[in-house]
C-alpha cells in the first residue's frame, strides 16, 4: 500500500468513529428508520460504513442528486471531435433536460437549454423525439442560425435573438439582450464538460486538477475516438463509481485482467501504487489479451507510464483509464436510481487510426470483457442491497478511495436530505 493510502486509512480507523466527519455523517441519517436487530448486523466493527442502501434505491435520493450534483457540477458529455466544424451541433438529454450544444462562428463550443425564449417550444428535436407524424421546420439552419419551429424566432450561434418576425420595435420590443438560457462549457484534454447552473458553477479547474496533473504527459487533446460501446446497466451510478474506485474485486471478478496485472490478485490490490500506475506482468505493457500491442507508445510518456496503467475518476460522471498507447473513458448517464447508461469510448492517436491495418479490437475486446464483468457484479450489488435486511455496506481498508464518493455525495445532498425529510 502506498504511503498516502496507508496514512489516510489509519486516520479514518483511529479517529473516524469520533471525528466531526462522522458526527456529521450520522446527523444526516437520523431520519432513517430505527435499525432492527437484523439490520444492526449491517454494522461491522472497525470498518467504515457506506451510504445507506436507500440512497442507492429510492427516487427521493436520486432527485436530490439530480438537483444538487448533476445540475450543478461539471458533467462530461463527450469529445470536441464530435462537433468539429462551425455550426455542428448535438442535442443532449442530460438528466431529463434537453441541451443544445454547438460550435459557433468563432469555432467555440457553446451550449444552451433547448427551449425558445418566446413561448418555450423545444427548438431542435432530441434524438428520441418522435417526429414521425410531422417533421417540423426550424432547428439549426444553414449552420448559421437557430430557428424555433413555432413562430420562427431566430437566434445566432451565440444564442442571441436576432429576429422575431412581425414584432416591431415600436412596441418597445427589443431583441437585443434576449438570449437562450446558457449552459456552462469547459474543455480539458479534448473532453467537453457542461454545467447546467452556470451562474453558480464550481471552479472547473478544481474538478479536473488531479487529472490534469497526473496525465500531463498524455496527448489527450490529440486523441480520437475509434470505438464506442454503449451499455445499459441496472445499477445505481454510485455503485459503479465505488466499483471503479477499488480493485479488491479484481481477483474474483476479472481473471483476464489479473493475467495482465497479477498484482491485482495480491492482497486485494492493497499494495498497488495507484499514483505511479499499476504494473503489468513481465513482458506486458498494455491492456489487451496479450498484454502487448504494435501501436507505438504516446510520445512524451515517462518510463513508468510506458509500462504502467493509470486510472482516475472525475466526479461525478467520467472514468479514465490510460494505457501507454490507448485511453479508455466512460461517461455515465444516471437515468434513475437503478439504471445507468454508460458510453465507453476508446481513444487512439490519429497517426495509428490512419494506418490501413489499424484495428482497435485487441484493446476494445479486452475492455468489453472487463466491462461486462464489472456491470454484472454491479447489477448483483444493486439487487442485493434491496434486501430488507441490508441497511448499508462497509468499506474494507483497500477500498478506502470509495470513501471519497461517500463524502462527495454526502457533502452535496446531505443537508438537503434533512430538509427533505422534515418537509
Ligand atoms: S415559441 Fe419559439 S418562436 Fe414562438
Ligand atoms: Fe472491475
Amino acid at each position: 500500500m502506498n504511503r498516502v493510502r496507508v496514512n489516510r486509512w489509519r486516520a479514518l480507523v483511529e479517529h473516524g468513529a469520533n471525528s466531526g466527519h462522522n458526527t456529521t455523517f450520522s446527523m444526516y441519517f437520523k431520519s432513517q428508520p430505527p435499525m432492527t436487530t437484523a439490520l444492526q448486523s449491517n454494522v461491522v466493527s472497525g470498518l467504515e460504513p457506506t451510504l445507506p442502501s436507500s440512497w442507492y434505491l429510492q427516487d427521493r435520493y436520486y432527485e436530490l442528486e439530480r438537483e444538487h450534483i448533476f445540475m450543478r457540477e461539471w458533467v462530461c458529455v463527450g469529445r470536441e471531435e464530435e462537433i468539429p466544424a462551425k455550426g455542428d451541433h448535438k442535442v443532449l438529454d442530460l438528466y431529463g433536460e434537453s441541451i443544445l450544444m454547438l460550435r459557433n462562428d468563432m469555432g467555440e463550443i457553446k451550449a444552451f437549454y433547448n427551449v425558445c425564449r418566446h413561448r418555450g417550444a423545444r427548438i431542435c428535436p432530441a434524438p428520441n423525439d418522435d417526429d414521425s407524424v410531422l417533421a417540423l421546420k426550424g432547428g439549426i439552419v444553414g449552420k448559421r442560425s437557430i430557428i424555433c419551429p413555432y413562430h420562427a424566432w431566430t437566434y445566432n450561434l451565440d444564442g442571441q435573438l436576432t429576429k422575431a418576425p412581425h414584432l416591431s420595435t415600436e412596441t418597445g420590443f427589443k431583441p437585443e439582450g434576449i438570449n437562450l438560457h446558457p449552459v456552462g462549457v469547459a474543455t480539458w484534454g479534448g473532453f467537453i464538460f457542461l454545467n447546467l447552473t452556470p451562474d453558480q458553477a464550481p471552479d472547473f479547474e478544481e474538478t479536473i486538477k488531479v487529472a490534469r496533473r497526473r496525465f500531463e504527459r498524455y496527448p489527450l487533446t490529440d486523441l480520437r475516438i475509434a470505438k464506442t460501446i454503449t451499455y445499459e446497466v441496472n445499477a445505481n451510478w454510485k455503485v459503479l463509481c465505488e466499483n471503479y474506485n477499488e480493485c479488491y474485486h479484481c481477483g474474483p471478478v476479472h481473471p483476464e485482467l489479473c493475467r495482465i496485472v497479477p498484482a491485482f490478485r495480491e492482497a486485494g490490490g492493497a499494495d498497488l501504487d495507484w499514483e505511479r500506475g499499476v504494473p503489468h506482468r513481465e513482458g506486458a505493457t498494455t491492456f489487451t489479451f496479450s498484454g502487448e500491442s504494435t501501436r507505438r507508445s504516446f510520445p512524451g510518456l515517462n518510463e513508468d507510464e510506458q509500462v504502467r496503467h493509470k486510472g482516475e475518476l472525475i466526479y461525478p460522471n467520467v472514468f479514465l483509464s490510460l494505457a501507454r498507447e490507448h485511453v479508455t473513458f466512460y461517461i455515465l448517464h444516471a437515468k434513475s436510481p437503478g439504471k445507468t447508461i454508460i458510453d465507453c469510448h476508446l481513444l487512439f492517436e490519429p497517426f495509428e487510426i490512419e494506418k490501413e491495418d489499424f484495428d482497435p479490437s485487441d484493446a476494445a475486446d479486452f475492455w468489453h470483457v472487463v466491462n461486462l464483468q464489472d456491470w454484472a457484479i454491479c447489477q448483483r450489488v444493486q439487487q442485493g442491497i434491496s434486501a430488507r435486511v441490508h441497511e448499508r455496506g462497509v468499506y474494507a481498508p483497500m477500498e478506502d478511495w470509495n470513501l471519497d464518493i461517500r463524502r462527495y455525495v454526502q457533502d452535496r445532498i446531505g443537508p438537503h436530505v434533512e430538509t427533505h425529510a422534515k418537509s
